[in-house]
Formats: structure tokens, C-alpha cells, sequence
């Protein structure tokens, strides 16, 4: 059976901002056939940000990645795409970008474990919880493009 039509969530991070790198972001992810259905800029409260890494809390970097996720507002993105939650995390890369294979977002333009340009939902499941999470529904879009024939098949 072929993969099934999904939706993942994407932050781009403060980093990203900073280096002026959010066009090449988004462009490895239209180059890949994904769809942006969601997208904006946000500000996240240090409360989100404790839901979002809430798996991290008692981790020594915790203090300090919830501060630099606030240092701008982030780039929030629904992506959606066949198998849209692996495909993305091909396209981003391993967490440190040391490890990452070349040609990731990730070992393409970073460095630092830290300022690793991007966040991707990992699972299906986290998926839907984080796309509710930073987004509502009306900010969420379903509409045809002309390409989607030559991206997801017939
Ligand atoms: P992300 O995919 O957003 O999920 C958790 C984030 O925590 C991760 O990317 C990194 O940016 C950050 N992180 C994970 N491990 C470390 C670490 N050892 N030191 C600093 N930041 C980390």
C-alpha cells in the first residue's frame, strides 16, 4: 500500500531568523513537493513552550532552550505531503547536526545542537497534537494545486 496523505508540523527556530535563512527553509520544503497548509509567525509563551518540550523538563538545557525559542517569534508551518511526517524529518535531519546526512536542512546549515534551525513533529500522533498546539483551525487550509497530481499521484 502507498503512503498515505499526511499533515506535520514544522517550527523554524530564532536561529534561523538571526542567520536570515527562512526563504531556504521553506524553499528544501516546496522543492520536495510538500504542501504549505499552515503558516505564521509566533511568538511562544514560555507555557507552550513547556507543553512542547514538556519530554525535555529535567534535562540540564531545558532552562535555556525555552529562552532562545523565545528570542524572536518562530516560523510556524503545517506541511502536508504523502508520508509527510518521515519524509520531513529526511529533509531535516538528525537532531545534532554533526550526525546529520549532507544534503539536511540540518547539516546544510547548522552546526550547534542548540541552533538547529528547525523543529519537525516526530510521530503521526505528535503530529496532530502539535498542529492543534499552535494552531487553530481556521488558520489551517485545504485547497487544490494545480501540481498535486505530479506530487501525490492520480
Ligand atoms: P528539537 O527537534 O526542537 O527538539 C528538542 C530540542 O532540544 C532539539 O531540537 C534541540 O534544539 C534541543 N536539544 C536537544 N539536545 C540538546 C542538548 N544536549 N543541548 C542543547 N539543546 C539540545
Amino acid at each position: 500500500m502507498g503512503a498515505a496523505i499526511e499533515r506535520t508540523l514544522v517550527l523554524i527556530k530564532p536561529d534561523a531568523l538571526q542567520r536570515e535563512l527562512v526563504g531556504d527553509v521553506v524553499t528544501r520544503f516546496e522543492r520536495k513537493g510538500l504542501k504549505i497548509v499552515g503558516m505564521k509567525l509566533s511568538h511562544l509563551t514560555e507555557e507552550v513552550l513547556t507543553e512542547h518540550y514538556g519530554h525535555h523538563k529535567e534535562k540540564p538545557f531545558f532552562p535555556g532552550l525555552v529562552a532562545f525559542m523565545r528570542e524572536t517569534p518562530v516560523v510556524a508551518m503545517v506541511l502536508e505531503g504523502l508520508g509527510a511526517v518521515d519524509e520531513v524529518r529526511k529533509v531535516v535531519g538528525a537532531t545534532n547536526p554533526l550526525m546529520a546526512d549532507a544534503g539536511t536542512i540540518r547539516a546544510d546549515f547548522s552546526m550547534s545542537m542548540a541552533g538547529n534551525i528547525v523543529h519537525a513533529s516526530d510521530t503521526l500522533e505528535n503530529a496532530g497534537i502539535e498542529i492543534n498546539r499552535f494552531f487553530s483551525a481556521s488558520e489551517v487550509f485545504t485547497y487544490g494545486k494545480l501540481t498535486d497530481r505530479y506530487h501525490f499521484g492520480a
